[in-house]
């Protein structure tokens, strides 16, 4: 009899804790030597290890289970519990004022950049979410942008009537057209075998982004103009989060503090070993632009601003020039 109770109950603990782990999947689309895709791992550690085992995070890096557009109708679903979309695409969220941040030329530098992300406005820009159903959690950096395509990139002039693919954002098509280019929304799946058949002549991005997916392989110039930026924001399905035990939830956003730290400590490096990268492959030519096209390129680009202040909004616009002067 005192065994059976005692089997019972050990089978009643296995039992219970194997229902108590909390699974999150956690979707990505980049490669794992990124920012982003490092950033995710580290936090998938924390959480086990602080919440001791009762949250377990599963990253799918590099698109495996979802691409853009799918994965945030997944996150709204519940198939994922959290994604760390690039801030361009949540324009089908609803949410046109995260498009401020494509901007050309809005933030001078990374401290530029965190009065923003990192102060009051972002926070108000990631309580803007929770209307739609989704919960912001925290914003992680990339970097900025550079400009590839197989032609040399150093005047506006270059661009005219050249096909880049950009992220599905209407303020970067204002930012294409603005310079004579064509733009063309694509998953970023698909990047790498667009600009290798010739669907679309360049792109833009950060050179973590470009060097892991092997753009420069399909790419003869790079110009780093940094011209824009590439960040993200970590968003769960609210219903789950909110569903989720206190005690656990304030074990999890400690860990995402932690790897907010940690992704922000690593972006800069993470694309300077990339730049390295590129320059060693000896594929792509790398050039930096003079501060004479620097400023002629801002000035091609700066009609963007007004022309996009209606979507993105003129508070967040003027909320976002004031804080960062
Ligand atoms: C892109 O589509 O180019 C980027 O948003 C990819 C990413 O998540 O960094």
């Amino acid at each position: 009899m005192k065994l059976k109770l005692v089997l019972a109950s050990a089978l009643l603990a296995i039992g219970l804790s194997a229902s108590a782990q909390t699974v999150i999947k956690f979707s990505h689309v980049v490669a794992v030597d990124t920012p982003k895709g490092q950033a995710a791992l580290f936090f998938a550690k924390k959480a086990g290890e602080l919440t001791k085992g009762k949250v377990k995070v599963e990253v799918y890096a590099n698109s495996a289970l979802y691409k853009d557009k799918e994965e945030m109708e997944a996150l709204q679903i519940g198939s994922v519990q959290m994604l760390a979309p690039s801030l361009a695409k949540f324009g089908p969220l609803g949410v046109k004022e995260f498009e401020a941040f494509d901007l050309p030329f809005i933030f001078d530098d990374t401290a530029d950049l965190h009065k923003i992300t990192q102060g009051p406005v972002g926070a108000g820009l990631l309580a803007k979410l929770d209307a739609r159903g989704i919960h912001g959690l925290a914003f992680w950096d990339n970097g900025f942008k550079a400009f590839s395509a197989n032609t040399p990139l150093k005047t506006p002039a270059d661009f005219k009537g050249k096909k880049f693919r950009i992220q599905s954002s209407k303020v970067l098509e204002e930012e294409i057209r603005s310079v004579g280019g064509i733009p063309q929304v694509m998953a970023f799946s698909e990047v790498y075998q667009a600009l290798q058949t010739g669907v679309v002549d360049g792109t833009e991005n950060p050179i973590s982004n470009f060097y892991t997916q092997k753009m420069h392989e399909v790419q003869k110039h790079l110009s780093i103009t940094n011209h824009g930026y590439l960040g993200y924001a970590v968003i769960v399905n609210k219903k789950f989060w909110d569903g989720l035990p206190a005690d656990i939830r304030g074990e999890l956003e400690q860990a995402m503090k932690e790897a907010t730290v940690y992704a922000n400590q690593i972006a800069q490096e993470e694309n300077d070993k990339a730049l390295d990268g590129v320059k060693k492959s000896g594929k792509t030519t790398v050039y930096v632009p003079t501060k004479e096209e620097r400023l002629a390129l801002k000035k091609a680009m700066a009609p963007v601003h007004t022309k996009m202040a209606d979507r993105v909004g003129k508070d967040t616009l003027q909320q976002i020039y004031k804080a960062t002067g």
